[in-house]
Formats: structure tokens, sequence, C-alpha cells
């Protein structure tokens, strides 16, 4: 069965598309992964070496178009992992949605297709709970919230988890549950680090991952590497550490 799982927070910068892109790569190494950009900025797409200015098919192309396939919109990248890219034409998918009255529900609806030829498929969701990331959030069962362990998290994480609750209640999506709060950017060194830890497992108990994406400058010298933290430093705590991420998924 396709598991679908959206990485969402309504701030920026707390480690989506990083957790997106590597938690994808090591899914990829044993179980066939379909990840989707639905940011504007694309910044997945352009880590994973296409250019968001070129895409004549992307995610823009499968919410705007009723006509449009998975299959003419996905890109295999390597064995085991395809992506649905992301385009500059997302920054006005969401007034078009709305002003053209499209369904929200379309993504939902293509991957709930049984003939999806996927075990995960992960979103990759823009900052703000907008339309884009309200797309994303009915097409999952799960939801991972990246949280940078820093005094903010604990309101992102709340947004995010109200809206997953109306998503529930009042949107078509009733299954939709938080698979876990991932804390990002965690220092061992800083007092707050354990603070803001103790404080999400308060929030959320029994949904914080047991991993810790620990602050590692390997993580963020790796894009500019044309390649993800897990490939281009493999044993670096980063890397180490999204592995543990995926092996914590894969048991689910
Ligand atoms: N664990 C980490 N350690 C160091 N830098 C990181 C880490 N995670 C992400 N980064 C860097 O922080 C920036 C924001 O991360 P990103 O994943 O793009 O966040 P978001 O998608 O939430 O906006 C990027 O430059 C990324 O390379
Ligand atoms: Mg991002």
């Amino acid at each position: 069965m396709t598991r679908i799982l959206a990485i969402a927070n309504q701030k920026g910068g707390v480690g989506k598309t990083t957790t997106a892109l590597n938690l994808g790569l090591m899914l990829a190494s044993k179980c066939r992964v379909l990840l989707i950009d639905l940011d504007p900025q694309a910044s997945l797409t352009a880590c994973l070496g296409l250019d968001p200015y070129r895409q004549e098919r992307s995610s823009y192309s499968l919410l705007m178009y009723d006509k449009m396939t998975l299959a003419r919109v996905l890109r295999p990248l390597r064995p085991g992992l395809a992506l649905i890219p992301g385009s500059v034409d997302l920054q006005t998918a969401s007034i078009k949605l709305l002003q053209e009255n499209h369904s929200l529900g379309r993504l939902r609806m293509v991957l709930r297709d049984s003939r999806v030829p996927f075990d995960y498929v992960l979103i990759d969701t823009p900052p703000g709970l907008n339309v884009l990331t309200v797309t994303g959030l009915l097409a999952a069962d799960e939801v991972i919230i990246p949280a940078q362990c820093n005094h903010t998290a604990i309101l992102g994480v709340r947004a995010v988890q109200d809206v997953t609750f109306r998503i529930r209640e009042n949107m078509g999506n009733p299954d939709l549950k938080v698979r876990g709060v991932l804390p990002t950017f965690y220092d061992d060194d800083a007092l707050y680090s354990p603070q803001i830890l103790a404080e999400l497992q308060a929030l959320l108990p029994g949904q914080v991952f047991k991993v810790r994406i620990p602050y590692d400058v390997n993580v963020a010298d790796a894009p500019h590497t044309g390649k993800a933290v897990v490939d281009y430093a493999p044993q670096s705590p980063g890397a180490v550490a999204y592995r543990q991420l995926a092996d914590e998924i894969v048991v689910d």
C-alpha cells in the first residue's frame, strides 16, 4: 500500500525541503518513492538538479489541468526515485485554484488511484498554511512537522496541528494524522535545544520522533555541491540522523 506523507510547517527555513530530499533518498534505497514539490520556490526541484524555470510539466500542471496524468508529470531520477517537479508557475496557482474554482482535492484524487506504483509519496509543501499546503495535506495520510529547535517551534507546530484538525474534521480527509514532529537544527551545546524538545514532547506526547536532526554544516553545504547530505557526507551526523528517520518511518 502506498503511504502518502506531507511535510509541513507554516514556518520557512525549518528543514521541510531538506527532510523531503534526504528522507526520500534514504527510502528510495529500499522502496519506490515519489517526491512531489508543491513549493513555488521549488528548492526540492533545484536540489535534484532541475531548473524550476524550465519545467513544461510540473505539479502545477497536475493541479490545474484535469486531464493531466501522473505518468506525464513525473520524472524518474534514479532507480526507486521519481519527482513531480515544482515550477515558478506555482506562484500563481494559489490564486488560480480559488478563482477558477478548481478542486483542491485533485492531487488527492490522482494519488489515491490504486495504480500509483510507489511505496512512499513525500509531498514538500511551501511555508505558510496556504492553498498549496492544504492541497498537500488533503492528499496525505500522514503529516511530518519539522520543528526547528528554537523559541518559535511551538507556535509553528500548533498551527499545523490546528490545520490538520480542520482538514480532518471539515475538509474531507478524515484519516489525516500527525505522524510526528521532527526536531531539526538540534544543538547539543545550546541550552534551549533540550528545553524546546521537552516542550514539544509535552505538547504532543508520543508523537515526537526519537531522532533529532542535528545542526550540521554538511547539511547546509550539500546543496552547493548538487547533492543531498546522505550522498555528500553519508557518515556526517545529519546523514546518520536522516537514515534513522527513515528507519523510524519504515517500521510503522
Ligand atoms: N540540520 C541542518 N543543519 C544545517 N543546515 C540545515 C539543516 N537543515 C536544513 N539546513 C539548511 O537550512 C536552510 C533551510 O532548510 P530548508 O530545508 O530549505 O527549509 P524549509 O524547506 O523548511 O524552508 C537550507 O539552506 C538548508 O540547507
Ligand atoms: Mg522548502
